[in-house]
């Protein structure tokens, strides 16, 4: 079966996303060509990935000296704390900078244990096995790692690179639809704002991605994906500038989520479901993107039975709050909110160039739920 090898290259690093179907099983080989001096490994684990998945990848291992560490993870679980934690478990073992952590599960495990290897003797060798789709397409590349306070979600954390990703496709089969489709929502996004035959593409294709029964198909959705956010993390890896356009929809979704006490009642990927779609109406409404390119995005959400109405689980005078946690976001560098918006398929408004006060948007919002 065919293994995909992607080469991201930024100012002071260089590792490979290693994507394919039941790759797993080669772990040993592709972390002795990333990190050849390792002799010590923190294996932390999703309690929910599967007993087999773990015994392949504990024996491909057998030759480091592993210590595991099973965690049942949720935002909660995010924390300075549990982060200073598995940090002094390796220096109590006496990891050195030649020495790995290796975040063995999706989005949350992995920004947790690459902010913990990114802080030992300032910074030891991390690697990525992304167990969910949305780690797999987004969270596990970039190098955004970090926990959450309580002042909000992820505002403690580094830019730190993985040495290596390896992304295996079938980790996916046991992944529960509601993650599939917090992954796709991220992919739908990497197909909006860079080509628009990505875009066609995954029109094509999301019902069976969604389905989870065709691996090769999720296989090169995730290729696709990943080269779409390589594009702009290889041009501003610190989020400088463009790399905001990868935020399209997330100042949306990210106040959904704040208004929502981040409860399971809507999770990050369909925040960002709400999100996407209420940037592209608001798109519209100014006049921004054409009738066309709403009805083109529209219809995919239509056709894969995406949640597309805020007013399902908002009441109308929570609005207003929502509104006024967008204007907190960390984007925001004047009293106005700063928002990516999209122009056509493939093309959004560039970073900093549109904004819009908070009293606008509260009046018009009902418009673009
Ligand atoms: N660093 C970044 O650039 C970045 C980007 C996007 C999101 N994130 C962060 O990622 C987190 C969300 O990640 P996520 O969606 O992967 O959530 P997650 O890590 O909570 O995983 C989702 C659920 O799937 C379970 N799971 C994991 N692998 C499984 C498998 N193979 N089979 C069955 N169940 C499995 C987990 O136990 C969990 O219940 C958020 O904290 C978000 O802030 C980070």
């Amino acid at each position: 079966m065919k293994v995909n090898k992607l080469k991201i290259k930024t100012s002071d690093s260089k590792y490979e996303i290693i994507i394919g179907q039941k790759i797993l099983k080669n772990s040993y080989q592709y972390i002795k060509n990333s990190c050849p001096n390792v002799k010590k490994i923190a294996l932390v684990i999703d309690r929910n990935i599967p007993q087999n998945f773990v015994n392949i990848l504990k024996t491909s291992l057998k030759k480091f000296k592993v210590y595991s560490f099973k965690y049942s993870v949720n935002e909660k679980f995010k924390s300075t704390h549990n982060a200073l934690k598995l940090a002094e478990t390796c220096l109590a073992k006496n990891f050195n900078r030649n020495d790995l952590i290796i975040s063995f599960g999706g989005g949350i495990l992995g920004d947790l244990s690459g902010f913990a290897a990114s802080i030992i003797k300032r910074g030891i060798n991390f690697i990525n096995i992304p167990s969910t789709l949305l780690a797999q397409v987004d969270s596990s590349i970039g190098g955004k790692t970090g926990v959450n306070s309580k002042f909000g979600k992820n505002l403690i954390g580094t830019f730190y690179q993985p040495k290596l990703v390896i992304s295996d496709v079938e980790l996916l089969k046991s992944l529960p639809k509601r993650e599939m489709v917090c992954g796709y929502a991220e992919i739908l996004k990497h197909s909006m704002i860079l080509k628009s035959n990505f875009f066609s593409w995954l029109s094509k294709n999301s019902a069976k991605i969604l389905e989870n029964k065709n691996p090769n198909l999720i296989t090169q959705a995730i290729v696709k994906s990943c080269k779409v956010k390589l594009y702009f993390i290889e041009k501003d890896t610190k989020e400088k500038n463009i790399r905001m356009i990868l935020n399209f929809g997330h100042t949306f979704a990210h106040a959904i989520e704040v208004q929502n006490k981040y409860s399971k009642n809507i999770n990050h990927g369909e925040a960002v479901i709400l999100g996407m779609l209420m940037a592209t109406k608001l798109s519209y409404l100014k006049g921004v993107c054409s009738l066309k390119t709403l009805n083109l995005v529209q219809n995919i959400y239509k056709n894969n039975n995406l949640k597309y109405s805020l007013d399902k689980f908002f009441k109308t005078k929570e609005y207003n709050s929502i509104v006024d946690h967008m204007s907190n976001d960390k984007k925001n560098n004047d009293d106005r909110i700063n928002l990516i918006l999209l122009k056509s398929i493939g093309q959004t408004t560039l970073p900093n160039s549109y904004k819009i006060k908070k009293n606008e948007l509260k009046k018009i919002f009902k418009k673009i739920i």
